[in-house]
């Protein structure tokens, strides 16, 4: 289904964004690992692609302009075009993820700045290339937290919380991606988001089975079941969808 596109998967070298990669380069394209974490995007690179040069690293830091400019040029060296890219990297500051009272106006500013500013950076200078070139698709991730009030009571008895930044974030990136694919619709550059569940990844038991009783037969999703909804977006089954909300969960927020 993405039989030789080029796709630029930020953040990819984490849990899900290297999942992204495989899957982008099972169904025939080129997975770009564009991560701030260059060794990381090498190991990933290397496990996905081999030596067939179907993934390849690229160091790439989302809140920075030249590095993003300097990127695509990189590519449209190699490969004469980029047809895709996903906003998927999760910056976060040391401080990200405290429960609501102890947030400091610095850090939620400071979050806020990495991610939901980072999405809009490397946005709006890959809109600007795709325009020129007359398409491309864009998949923006949010997370059911961007559409729904947290569900609280799943986190009770256990260390972590909902942060009040991601809730702003996420919903921010839904929107975001509204502007753009209004903005751009004209131009041939889809904008899509994919709002997951969460992905499991060593939570505790109890907090597993604490979310799943919201879920239909699942629970935590694996990064795997949203490598479909990700194809389709991206691929050309989706020429005419844009300014759309895939919601990917299991059932959690209805
Ligand atoms: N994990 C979940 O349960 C879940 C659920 C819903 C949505 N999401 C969303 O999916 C996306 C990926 O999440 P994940 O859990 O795989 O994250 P992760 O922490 O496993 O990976 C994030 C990657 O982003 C990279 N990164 C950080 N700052 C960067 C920057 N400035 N520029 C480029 N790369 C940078 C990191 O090096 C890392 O490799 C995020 O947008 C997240 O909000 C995750």
């Amino acid at each position: 289904m993405l039989e030789d596109k080029v796709i630029v998967v930020t953040g990819g070298a984490g849990l899900i964004g290297s999942r992204f990669c495989q899957a982008i380069v099972d169904q025939g394209g080129i997975a770009v690992v564009a991560d701030l974490n260059l060794e990381a995007a090498e190991k990933t690179a290397q496990t996905v692609g081999g030596d067939t040069r179907r993934a390849i690293a690229l160091k790439l830091d989302i809140t920075d302009k030249v590095s993003l400019e300097a990127g695509i040029a990189t590519l449209r060296d190699s490969f004469g075009r980029i047809d895709g890219l996903i906003n998927n990297a999760y910056p976060r500051n040391k401080n990200y993820g405290r429960r609501l009272e102890e947030v400091e106006y610095a850090d939620f500013c400071e979050n806020m700045s990495l991610h939901l500013g980072g999405y809009f950076l490397t946005s709006q200078v890959f809109s600007a290339y795709f325009a020129a070139q007359k398409g491309g698709a864009i998949v923006n991730m949010s997370s059911i937290y961007g559409v729904m009030a947290p569900r609280f009571e799943v986190y009770d008895n256990t260390p972590m919380t909902m942060p009040v930044e991601y809730a702003a974030i996420k919903s921010g990136v839904v929107h975001l991606t509204r502007y753009f694919a209004q903005y751009y619709k004209a131009s041939g550059v889809r904008v899509n988001t994919l709002s997951p569940g969460g992905v499991e990844d060593g939570q505790a038991p109890s907090f597993l089975a604490a979310y799943a009783q919201f879920c239909g037969t699942k629970g935590m999703l694996d990064a795997d079941d949203l490598t479909g909804g990700l194809v389709f977006l991206l691929s050309d089954h989706a020429r005419y969808v844009t300014g759309q909300n895939l919601v990917i969960d299991d059932g959690f927020s209805l």
